[in-house]
């Protein structure tokens, strides 16, 4: 067979937050596919970067009191520690903010210019006079204009479910100041995609680019009208690259994003001695010939639009390859629902990892993904049976019941007679290799357990354990316990590319590390085995309920829009950030009834201070940088505060019963910034934060309004 190039994409994440559980069913996705083509023997690049541009990220790290280099450095740390924890292997890590990234926009954007895809428009925005940046629709709330309810963002209403545009909003106010917006006028930069209608009719509807189910989607809701053309400038203040010929102006972030993925292809060339020009350079002109590299980018559903239409037009009109295939997958639902801050669902990799072995979540959202783009669903009772049931009882357990038995020994010298099995698993092997091609990994593990079931039926009837107890059997023990490890270290082979792990561990165990996809095809002979050790635990409810409970975020402390990401829309809509405040504001329209209760139990202290007394105490908003349990301290976590800039205090909090250190990295919170250290048995306090409440779960931490920086003080 010959030998394919092929270079696999995933979607940049934005590096104004963690990777949580819902991304990693598109990386564990992808990475699944890229060792399979590898253990087929294909030469397979697998890229990704950090996206890092756009006014959520600017505006995150003007809250934060630092700039956007010092944020997205500790992000992509983050992101990378969490996906090598999920055994996420990419061959190159880049960042959208590189040289080599504006580079290459630069090359791109002067083929677009020369073709003549660039146009200049007066867009008219509200603009933030305080915060001195144009808004995007998600950043203006106000009362809308067709029912009247108030606290409605700047695109659409909740209540009546009318859209209108953010400038006819009644009381508009910008959630980033509390400022009142006002129109503005500014000239964006637009490409011409319609230009390119015929070419992208054809693309998105023949050769398999893309699944069926998309490329109808497509056609029946943009492909049958004229395109509209694509603001890809942003006026300044705005985190990206300035637009060379356009001072003042910078290319929106979905403009150089997706060139990240050459830049991290460009320097993963640089670092390997390959020719980028191999894997971006366009082929169209011998279409004959087989194509020598292929692109495949994998995607989720929210960003098709990007990917399937203006991706495709700027490749096109800059002469660059374009992909073979998008492959593009649904959303992550945890019990049937969205996931959810409150609720616990909304679970980080890093958290994942506290409780849980990535091997279950691999195995899972392999078990449940095909080569569809509907969305999938995290049960939790049914991950913990899948694990238990398939995973550990039924692929480790075919090694737990042989290896012991002929640990230290040898495997037969010749593969006794195993009644077909070695031969049947042969032959499942390219059926398999077909549904892994398709992302059709359902398949492979259904099929993966069929064998399972056949290999441990084998086991049961011949019962090695009970053989072993009489010493005159053992030759028979040893043959039974080849098949068995020969049969395992099949399914393993077809296994690898979603459990990476435990095909290493069986490597050791049989003394012959698997490389191949081949390796199924003939049984080990003669090779030792190694004493068996422990491969992968069963999984208990409570590890889950614990990881769970350890996400949870109350509403209150979820609450300010940031990020960018929306399907087709040209201007950046945010979804919540894991920042904080804006809290216990009722919800409109509704009365307050507070209760006596909380004054009863602590009144009012008598003795006046005054306003010097007060102003002594220096009160300052604080963001949360690090928070961590204390070893032997059951009601503290350790704090790290910053006050904006390198100002940072230690401080120990007794807030433990109430809040988790993850419900507190990122928050801001006001403390007590001159309060005299104090030497603790854990070490130096270097102040206080201020919450209200009576202790136990009921401790609430104060938090500014949004907009509040670090190290403004409290008056
Ligand atoms: N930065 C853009 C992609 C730019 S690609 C040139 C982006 N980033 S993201 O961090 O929001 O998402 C990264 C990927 O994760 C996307 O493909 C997105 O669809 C996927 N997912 C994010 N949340 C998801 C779920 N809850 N479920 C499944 N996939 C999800 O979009
Ligand atoms: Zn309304």
């Amino acid at each position: 067979m010959t030998q394919r190039r092929i270079l696999v994409t995933a979607a940049l994440p934005y590096a104004n937050g963690h990777i949580h559980i819902g991304h990693l069913v598109e990386y564990i996705q992808t990475d699944i596919w890229v060792r399979f083509q590898k253990l087929r023997g294909n030469r397979c690049v697998f890229v990704c970067a950090d996206d890092t541009h756009g006014t959520a990220i600017m505006i995150r790290a003007r809250q934060e009191g630092r700039s956007e280099e010092a944020l997205i450095a500790d992000m992509r740390a983050a992101h990378v520690r969490d996906f090598a924890g999920f055994d996420i292997d990419f061959d190159n890590y880049g960042s959208t903010n590189s040289e080599t990234n504006r580079d290459l926009c630069h090359r791109l954007w002067a083929e677009l210019r020369k073709g003549d895809y660039v146009t200049e428009k007066s867009v008219t925005q509200l603009f933030d006079p305080k915060a001195g940046t144009f808004l995007a629709d998600r950043f203006v709330k106000g009362t809308c204009p067709k029912c009247g309810a108030a606290d409605q963002y700047g695109d659409n209403c909740d209540k009546c479910g009318s859209t209108y545009s953010p400038a006819d909003l009644i009381n508009p106010t910008s959630t980033l100041s509390g400022a009142t917006p006002e129109l503005r006028s500014a000239n964006h930069l637009f490409i011409n995609i319609e230009k390119l209608h015929s070419f992208l009719e054809e693309w998105t509807q023949s050769g398999e680019h893309l699944q069926s189910e998309v490329a109808n989607y497509l056609k029946g809701h943009f492909l049958g009208e004229p395109l509209r053309d694509w603001d890809v400038s942003r006026p300044a203040p705005y985190f990206g690259f300035e637009i060379p010929d356009s001072p003042g102006n910078y290319w929106y972030v979905w403009f150089d994003a997706p060139i990240g993925y050459m830049a991290s292809t460009m320097e993963w060339c640089q670092k390997n001695g390959e020719n980028f020009d191999d894997w971006w350079r366009d082929e169209a002109s011998n279409l004959e010939s087989s194509p020598s590299s292929e692109i495949h980018h994998f995607i989720g559903k929210d960003i098709t639009y990007f990917h399937t239409l203006f991706w495709p037009a700027m490749l096109k009109a800059s002469g660059c390859k374009l992909p073979m295939k998008v492959h593009i997958h649904g959303f992550l639902t945890v019990g049937g629902e969205k996931m959810s801050k409150s609720k616990g669902t909304f679970v980080q990799a890093a958290s994942y990892l506290k409780h849980l072995d990535p091997a279950y979540l691999r195995y899972y959202y392999a078990s449940k993904l095909g080569s569809r783009l509907d969305d999938l669903d995290l049960s939790l009772d049914e991950f913990v049976d899948k694990t238990n049931k398939q995973l550990v009882g039924g692929v480790v357990n075919i090694a737990a019941r042989t290896a012991k038995f002929v640990g230290g020994q040898t495997l037969c010298e010749t593969y006794p007679a195993d009644g077909g099995l070695f031969l049947f698993a042969a032959a499942a092997g390219e059926a398999i290799a077909d549904a892994y091609e398709r992302c059709d990994y359902q398949t492979v593990i259904r099929t993966c357990n069929e064998l399972c079931d056949r290999a441990n039926t084998y086991l049961d009837e011949k019962a090695p354990w009970k053989l072993a107890k009489q010493p005159d059997r053992a030759e028979e023990v040893r043959q039974i316990c080849s098949v068995g490890l020969n049969l395992f270290r099949q399914i393993i082979v077809y296994l690898a590319p979603v459990l990476p792990r435990l095909a290493q561990q069986a490597g050791e165990l049989l003394n012959v590390p698997i490389t191949c996809w081949e390796d199924s095809n003939t049984p080990l002979v003669g090779t030792p085995v190694a004493p068996f050790q422990h491969m992968l635990k069963r999984v208990e409810l409570k590890q889950v309920e614990a990881m769970i409970e350890d996400s949870k975020i109350p509403d209150a402390a979820v609450t300010i829009p940031t990020t960018a990401n929306a399907a087709a829309a040209p201007v950046a809509t945010p979804v919540q950030c894991e920042t904080t405040s804006c809290a216990a504001t009722p919800a409109a329209g509704t009365q307050p009834t507070d209760g006596p209760e909380a004054l009863e139990k602590e009144p009012l202290v008598g003795e006046m201070c005054s306003i010097d007394d007060f102003t002594k105490v220096d009160l300052r908003v604080a963001r949360v940088l690090s928070a961590s349990h204390v070893e032997g301290a059951d009601k503290l976590v350790q704090l790290t505060l910053s006050l904006g800039g390198d100002v940072r205090r230690n401080v120990f909090a007794g807030i433990k019963s109430a809040y988790t250190p993850e419900q507190l990295v990122g928050r801001l919170v006001i403390m007590v910034a001159n309060l005299a250290p104090r030497k603790m048995r854990f070490g130096m306090s270097e102040g206080m934060v201020c919450a209200a409440g009576g202790g136990g779960k009921e401790i609430f931490l104060l938090a500014p309004d949004c907009g509040a920086v670090p190290g403004q003080r409290v008056h």
